[in-house]
């Protein structure tokens, strides 16, 4: 049963902002950034599959579940589609001393829906009633949120909705296209009424988010004050740009230095979390985004694509920036 005292989304009275998982993007190191240049009111890991956590190659996960204290509130979100090792995983989460767990039933991976996972719960109520279920029985008293989108094929949103919060969800965000639409069209704002009517008429405690193009705490705070939902959550928007939460702060106003060192101290993070986990190329979609709109942004962009290491990369900043200054 949901217990109130660990229900952290109870806290809030203005619309929540919240840093979307993003696979191989939102890992530690950048969700460390986060807390410290501009904390979102909620953050969650990285998906991670139930499965896995509940086979012999659990170890090779656990990194995926790492967080630092500075980034609660935080949810861990998980995908599968076994009931039992929705429990046993929400037990581990619970152990690990998460604020919340996640649901993903909005994933339109092919290997994530061939497991009868992701988006395909969309399809799948009464399992998916049974997954939340089972999660809730691990979870220990800590809340319990869901991840989704309008529909598979089509908008279904106004009996999905209803199937969600008939469980016993404390937040449901809602990315505002169909898993048919991928994130080919532009996110369906309008949807957000209807779903917070939705939420409303049933008398629902649960708090909506909606998600899909946001570009600014500015325009996300319009769309909820215009729609009536509870909050908002960003994903590609913040590709770059740790300040995007901080309200104070202008992104064109940072200076190339602050940008260039921020980066630095991104790699140094990730290097020293995942040296021995994960490929340092994989740094290099964050390179592209910080290095980008100034000039030498494009030679810069090309010298750092050839790096191998943190120690690389420092010494191609200090030679960007001494001959910059
Ligand atoms: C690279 C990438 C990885 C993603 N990984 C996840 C994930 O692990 N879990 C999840 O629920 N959604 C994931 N998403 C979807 C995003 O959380 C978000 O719903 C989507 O990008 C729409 O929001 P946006 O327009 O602000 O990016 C991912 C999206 C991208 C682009």
């Amino acid at each position: 049963m949901e217990n109130n005292e660990k229900n952290f989304w109870k806290k809030f009275d203005s619309p929540v902002m919240a840093l979307a998982p993003l696979s191989g993007v939102t890992d530690a190191a950048f969700r460390r950034l986060f807390a410290k240049y501009g904390k979102p009111d909620v953050c969650f890991t990285e998906f991670v599959s139930c499965d896995g956590l509940c086979s012999e190659g659990r170890d090779r996960l656990l990194h995926d579940l790492w967080f630092d204290e500075s980034e609660r509130p935080i949810c861990a979100q998980i995908f599968g589609s076994k009931p039992e090792n929705f429990r046993e995983t929400a037990e581990l989460i619970n152990e690990l001393g998460f604020d919340g767990i996640d649901i993903n039933t909005g994933c339109p991976d092919k290997n994530v829906e061939k497991q009868g996972a992701g988006s395909s719960l969309i399809k799948n109520p009464a399992l998916f009633k049974e997954i939340f279920a089972a999660t809730e029985e691990g979870a220990g008293g800590l809340p319990v949120s869901v991840k989704t989108r309008l529909g598979y094929d089509e908008n279904i949103i106004e009996t999905w909705l209803v199937d969600i919060l008939d469980t016993n969800a404390t937040a449901v965000t809602v990315h505002l296209r169909t898993r048919q639409e991928m994130s080919k069209i532009p996110a369906r704002w309008d949807q957000a009424k209807v779903i917070a009517d939705i939420a409303r008429q049933h008398d629902s405690d649960a708090l909506i988010l909606g998600n899909g193009d946001v570009n600014s705490v500015e325009q996300a705070m319009k769309l909820c004050e215009e729609s009536g939902v509870d909050g908002w959550m960003i994903g590609r928007g913040i590709f770059g740009n740790p300040w995007f939460f901080d309200q104070e702060i202008n992104p064109a106003e940072i200076s190339l230095e602050t940008r260039l060192e921020v980066m630095l101290e991104h790699t140094k993070l990730y290097s020293e979390l995942f040296s021995d986990l994960k490929n340092f190329a994989l740094m290099k979609k964050h390179f592209k985004a910080y290095a980008s709109d100034f000039t030498g942004a494009k030679e810069l962009r090309i010298s750092l694509m050839e790096s191998n290491s943190y120690t690389d990369v420092k010494e191609i900043i200090e030679t960007f920036l001494a001959s910059h200054s």
